[in-house]
């Protein structure tokens, strides 16, 4: 098989909701971002999540009074979201598309875009994509805040993230906060997690 024949596509990501078969699926906001609004860390304003999945981290940030837009081109995925913010009378912005295709009306828009694993589910030749379309969307000084995953493995998806890997590619747009494993990762993927916390270079 060529590279691009073994590439995961829009209706591979749909079938795993097709068969509710979503193994990353905490079933629960992931604990270390609630930890990080605990003290404080994320920005209250607009929120940008990208491959939201259905969304555990959406509801968690509307509920606690963030402007959330969450992005993800899998009908499955939204439309669970959507029914899951109308039955919690909650606000949000659901966007059923592909994430780099967002137009320039979200550019500049999003005080933070907070994700996990979206960057590992993304093919590794889009990484750079990714870097610019966050770095666009952002306002000057905004915060990403991701959870990339660790996986040491071959192959994907999830396609491994090593600490070089979110350096590489960040650094030029980005100034690193933090970048650490994480403590708090839902038993699953512990010691997996890169906890990085990135700031929009002006
Ligand atoms: C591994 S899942 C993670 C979902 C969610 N972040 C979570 O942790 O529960 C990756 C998600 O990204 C979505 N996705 C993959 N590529 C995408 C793209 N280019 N644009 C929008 N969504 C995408 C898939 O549909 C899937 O819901």
């Amino acid at each position: 098989m060529d590279e691009e024949s073994k590439e995961y596509k829009q209706k591979d990501w749909q079938r795993h909701y097709d068969e509710n078969d979503m193994g990353w699926d905490l079933g629960q906001v992931a604990p270390p971002f609630v930890r990080l609004w605990e003290e404080g860390i994320l920005p209250l304003g607009k929120v940008l999540i990208p491959g939201c999945g259905r969304g555990h981290e959406v509801l968690f940030l509307a509920e606690n009074g963030f402007e959330v837009t969450g992005v993800d081109f899998s009908e499955g995925a939204v439309t669970h979201l959507k029914n899951s913010l109308m039955e919690r009378n909650l606000k949000g912005q659901i966007l059923y598309q592909d994430f780099f295709s967002l137009d320039n009306s979200h550019d500049g828009v999003y005080d933070l875009t907070l994700e996990q694993t979206f960057f590992c589910a993304i093919s590794p030749w889009q990484r750079q994509d990714y870097v610019q379309n966050v770095s666009r969307l952002l306002k000057p000084g905004g915060l990403l805040v991701g959870l990339f995953y660790h996986t040491d493995k071959e192959g994907g998806p999830p396609y491994n993230t090593t600490r070089e890997d979110i350096e590489t590619h960040f650094s030029e747009n980005f100034k690193i906060l933090k970048l650490e494993k994480e403590s708090l990762s839902a038993e699953q993927r512990k010691d997996k997690e890169w906890l990085g916390i990135l700031k929009k270079k002006d």
